[in-house]
């Protein structure tokens, strides 16, 4: 019923979509519409680790997300950068490891209140959130704030550059279990969705024998506080319950999951990645994964995009926005937008019924319901935009 009114507003004038208009009569015609999601994880995933962004911008994009019939939101609340949930065992980790942010200058947190709101304001809308703690790399904020996950015990500074790998939670030491059961605990405590993402990606510090047993023994942590663990690609070697969730983004051994009967989220960065730029003048993003205009961006099939990860095998698809460029909400909007469009028809719409040159000019009629939303969007030279 819910989508079924999402479709109803995207059929109406876009003006509805602005509060002063409401007062007045619309015709609406009547017909049939028999419609039905192809995916059941239909994703987007905020870094709010490199830059913060307040409660106030989240609940923009999951308004966003709504109308999208988009329905997880995966929050990556840590990085090497920061720190961004309140943990009440672990005060530091918000003291230090959120008190800054890529560039320097005040970071920001969710407290744990702020974070409920969030749970409970995408519930509404029928999307769960999915909180992110990117471990044992991706850790440095921790490892600034708490000294004891450190090898030699030793602090290192805060980090506020954009470089990836060189960190690493000492995965030998005593202290790191009971501080990765704190933080399960703590975020799980709050989280009524079914889900936990443990991260572990671009583990570069560790050998493969560490790396696996971590892995291991933080899925135990994760499924013993109630929740499935989601990790990136990199974390399927290790003996992953058929429960566990890969999230495949870029060549990586998301298959071997699949191959225990495993469920994979589609998310490969060379499709699926908002923060790349669209073209070469984009100001905006990286271009590691290469550059994803909307057609790009569009136009791939999740279910024939890597060998060994059918249909059967794919939970669904999920657009990541990493934020190293991306300092406000208006800069995460214009890398969101159009592109998410995309993904949640590449989410929604069986194969057979997506064709590029018919969503490209479906697509143009959204530019006015964007601009009455007060969405900051992409003008892509691909689409003839209604002016
Ligand atoms: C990733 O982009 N490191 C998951």
């Amino acid at each position: 019923l819910f989508y079924g009114v999402q479709t109803l507003r995207q059929l109406l004038p876009h003006s509805i979509e602005n509060p002063a208009t409401y007062a007045r009569k619309l015709n609406v015609p009547t017909g049939y519409i028999f419609d039905r999601p192809r995916f059941q994880w239909r994703g987007l995933m905020l870094d709010v680790s490199r830059h913060f962004l307040p409660p106030a911008d989240v609940k923009r994009f999951i308004d966003a997300m709504a109308f999208y019939k988009l329905n997880r939101l995966h929050l990556h609340l840590s990085d090497d950068q920061g720190w961004r949930i309140e943990i009440k065992s672990r005060p530091n980790l918000t003291a230090v490891g959120g008190s800054t942010k890529v560039g320097g200058g005040a970071g920001g947190f969710y407290t744990q209140d702020e974070y409920r709101d969030l749970v409970a304001y995408a519930a509404q809308r029928f999307i769960t959130i999915i909180p992110e703690i990117d471990m044992p790399a991706h850790t440095n904020a921790a490892l600034a704030s708490i000294p004891e996950l450190n090898c030699d015990g030793v602090a290192p500074p805060l980090y506020t550059g954009i470089a990836v790998g060189f960190s690493a939670l000492c995965v030998d030491s005593a202290s790191v279990l009971p501080f990765v059961q704190d933080v399960v605990r703590e975020i799980a405590a709050l989280t009524p969705g079914d889900y936990f993402h443990i991260g572990g990606d671009e583990v570069m510090k560790l050998t493969h024998a560490q790396y696996i047993s971590f892995i291991e023994s933080v899925q135990q942590v994760v499924n013993a506080n109630g929740k499935r663990m989601i990790g990136w690609g990199e974390i399927s070697p290790a003996a992953l319950t058929p429960n566990t969730i890969v999230q495949n983004w870029k060549k990586d051994s998301s298959f071997v999951h699949a191959a225990r009967g495993g469920k994979v989220i589609m998310s490969p960065s060379a499709k699926a990645y908002l923060d790349m730029k669209y073209d070469s003048a984009t100001i905006l993003g990286l271009r590691w994964a290469g550059l994803v205009e909307v057609k790009t961006s569009y136009d791939w099939d999740p279910a024939a995009f890597i060998p060994g990860v059918a249909e059967s095998s794919i939970l669904g698809v999920e657009g990541p926005l990493w934020s190293e460029t991306l300092v406000k909400r208006e800069d995460y909007e214009l890398m969101a937008f159009p592109r998410l469009i995309a993904l949640a028809e590449t989410g929604w719409s069986r194969q057979t019924s997506r064709d590029w040159n018919d969503f490209r000019v479906r697509l143009a009629a959204h530019a006015k319901r964007m601009a009455a939303m007060g969405i900051n969007f992409y003008r892509s030279p691909q689409i003839d935009w209604q002016h």
